[in-house]
């Protein structure tokens, strides 16, 4: 599979890839006249964005729908929960109707329970159980960069990798344990935004653009276009 083409762009630092992806959201959110889906990265990288996209004006608040692309499986309230640093960052910080917050369960659940209870919710949300490339799941999906090559919780030699049919799965070889969206999930998407900043990304970017297909993040073939928003560090 040849790798898709991507839109890149290099923003001088964090703040300014901050400002820059929070505007590119709501350029594309702000027209939307039917529901809107976004699916949240998790990690360091995005905190910032999330504060800067929550001020932003004249966003259709109740009409977009939040979800994550995976979720560490601590309790929501766990400072290591990507649930609790969009909470924090943003989904407190704007009208967001509590109905169009769809987290990854991680209480009273096992993590294969939890991958199973979101595949059911995001097929709820839309409206089949087999995903058609016309139609994207999400209007956008956020991801992370690691430096070991994984986005959302698809790490290297993880089985999920190998996933293509079931749009979640449970990752135990990590602590602490993960829930993901698998390949077919997250490309399913009408633009998929990889943000990466910092000099320790130098590195794998690198080896990404240059066609590193052996890294998990290289493997991703959105329905829809392909960005990155990376800042001067991680683009060296
Ligand atoms: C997570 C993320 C993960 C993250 C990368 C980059 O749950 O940690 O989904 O894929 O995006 O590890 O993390 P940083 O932004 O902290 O470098």
């Amino acid at each position: 599979m040849s790798a898709p083409r991507a839109e890149i762009e290099i923003l001088a630092d964090p703040a300014a890839l901050a400002e820059r992806v929070a505007d590119w959201m709501a350029r594309i959110v702000r027209p939307k006249k039917e529901r809107v889906a976004i699916c949240l990265s998790g990690g360091s990288t995005p905190h910032l964005l999330y504060r800067t996209f929550a001020t932003r004006k004249r966003i259709p608040w109740r009409r977009v729908h939040w979800f994550w692309g995976d979720e560490r499986f601590v309790p929501p309230g766990d400072p290591m929960s990507n649930f609790h640093m969009a909470e924090t960052a943003l989904l407190s910080r704007a009208p967001v109707p509590a109905s169009n917050i769809h987290p990854v369960r991680t209480e009273g659940v096992t993590p294969a329970g939890s991958a199973a209870l979101y595949e059911a919710e995001l097929q709820s949300f839309y409206g089949a159980a087999r995903l058609e490339p016309a139609r994207p799941l999400f209007d956008v999906t956020l991801l992370g960069l690691g430096i070991d090559g994984h986005t959302a919780s698809l790490f290297p030699g993880s089985p999920a990798l190998e996933e293509r049919t079931r749009w979640t799965a449970a990752v135990e070889g990590q602590t602490p344990r993960r829930v993901t969206l698998t390949y077919p999930a997250l490309g399913s998407s009408a633009h998929v935004a990889f943000l990466v900043a910092g000099a320790e990304k130098r590195r794998v970017l690198r080896e990404l653009w240059q066609g590193d297909s052996n890294l998990p993040a290289a493997r991703l073939r959105p329905e829809g276009q392909l960005h990155f928003f990376v800042d001067a560090a991680a683009a060296g």
